[in-house]
């Protein structure tokens, strides 16, 4: 039979992607073949340096080979084993690594599939944690507008941008938003620190209003994605962690994109000093290579799930794909890689200067800021910097940044505001250069052209 041309449009329009206008994608489509650490190519053997990890998930770099090893020798022993009748060794192993890992007390692991799944298992389980303890009012969960907590119905219910949300409302009852941080565009229209962080006592007061005893949890990324890599000032996330403490409410952090070493800590909870009750983790955490996420929690709140068995105190709650041994073995052998090779140290190093070079790129004075952690760097795209005067919303600048990128050879995450890069952890200066140079010359091309 002949091969069909994976470039066809007829071919390709079986095949529906995420969050992606099908008409625009079959005409210019992007069909990965193959990687190798920080590049990517097409069928075409076109090759584009992958500065965003995939989308925040290659933190190893594309075809790891210690990955690929251990991945190889446990499919010769075992691909699946629900975890509805029993565990498996690899399942123990990445739990036992996971909470030597996390924060403060944060001991007891689900393994799960996805980041949507993640986020939603930890909801589920702070509403089930307060009925069981006697305090069954408490079910509501706060989220910020700008959050993203995944696609599923829960999880987007929680996330807080609306285009990605009013096509699918209503939406589930018991979900509460409030305004993000965002010191460059204050939601309150405030200046940091003169603030005193209005936007974290503003969640305390809805809190209140909402009434402590019906609020089961707060959900949040330390570090937004949506909106352009939203970095809080260095005392939020404490801030934060103490209404919660003072109103009895469970601190839920969504690190999909800022765990397994992105912001140069294991944990963005780490960066800023937090400890939360529930962790999710996805994304890096198998890089990629399996379908992998966690949700963590601490000792304290599994205490109440432990009990006589005719008690049915348990967790109600499980996935089918959840603890696979396969997904298992490909995180714990992408944490031991970012340990043994020190990664994080690098995701610092190379952070910084990549950082460097993004404030010396900004020839057309067009980067109104630039703000991120470790390899997380987010640049906020503006006509006028003094006063912050956005382009027009037509010409989608940082859409065309990343189109333009992308024909050089580039890949970078683009909204129509804002872009970010996020190379894998294994990068190196040379390859910060070349995604400098590529940036710096993509920038030029597209703004000569408005010119
Ligand atoms: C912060 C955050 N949480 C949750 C999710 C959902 O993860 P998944 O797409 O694996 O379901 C994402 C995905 O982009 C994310 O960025």
């Amino acid at each position: 039979m002949p091969q069909p041309k994976l470039t066809d449009p007829e071919v390709l329009r079986h095949n529906v992607l995420a969050f992606r206008q099908m008409s625009t994608f079959v005409r210019e489509p992007l069909v990965f073949e193959r990687g190798e650490g920080v590049y990517l190519w097409d069928v075409e053997g076109r090759r584009y340096l992958d500065a965003l990890s995939g989308i925040f998930v290659v933190a190893v770099g594309h075809h790891n080979r210690r990955v690929l090893d251990a991945m190889q020798a446990q499919m010769e022993r075992l691909c699946f084993a629900p975890m509805f009748h029993g565990t498996n060794p690899p399942a123990i192993q990445l739990a036992e690594l996971l909470a030597e890992l996390a924060p403060g007390d944060l001991d007891s692991v689900m393994l799960l599939s996805s980041g949507s799944e993640a986020t939603e298992t930890a909801m589920k389980l702070c509403r089930q944690y307060w009925k069981q303890v006697g305090r069954p009012t408490k079910y509501k969960v706060i989220s910020r507008y700008y959050g993203y907590h995944g696609a599923t119905l829960g999880a987007m219910a929680a996330s807080g941008t609306p285009s990605r949300r009013t096509p699918f409302e209503p939406m589930p009852a018991g979900y509460v938003r409030v305004p993000t941080v965002h010191c460059y565009r204050c939601p309150f229209d405030r200046d940091y620190p003169e603030c005193g962080l209005f936007c974290a006592d503003y969640v305390r007061q809805v809190i209140e209003l909402e009434g402590p005893e019906t609020v089961a949890a707060l959900i949040v990324e330390p570090i937004g994605n949506t909106g352009g890599i939203l970095v809080p000032p260095p005392e939020y996330l404490p801030r934060l962690r103490q209404i919660c403490d003072d109103l009895d409410v469970l601190l839920i952090l969504d690190e999909m994109i800022t765990g397994m070493g992105r912001t140069g800590a294991m944990f963005a909870a780490e960066v800023f000093g937090v400890t939360p009750d529930l962790l999710c983790l996805g994304k890096g955490l198998a890089s990629g290579y399996a379908p992998l996420a966690a949700t963590i929690w601490s000792a304290r709140l599994q205490e109440a799930f432990w009990g006589a068995e005719e008690a049915n105190i348990e967790f109600g709650h499980g996935q089918t794909y959840g603890g696979n041994p396969l997904s298992a073995t490909a995180g714990y052998a992408s944490i031991r890689e970012i340990l043994d090779c020190d990664l994080i140290g690098n995701a610092r190093r190379m952070g910084a200067l990549l950082a460097q070079r993004l404030r010396e790129m900004d020839r057309h004075g067009i980067m109104g800021e630039i703000r991120g952690k470790g390899l997380l760097w987010g640049v906020e795209l503006v006509q006028d910097k003094a006063t912050k005067a956005p382009f027009a919303a037509e010409l989608r600048i940082g859409k065309r940044i990343g189109a333009e990128a992308q024909a050089r050879g580039l890949i970078i995450r683009h909204d129509p505001d804002w872009f970010a890069i996020a190379p894998p952890l294994t990068v190196t200066e040379a390859e910060i250069d070349e995604i400098c140079d590529l940036l710096a010359a993509s920038i030029d091309a597209v703004m000569d052209r408005l010119t």
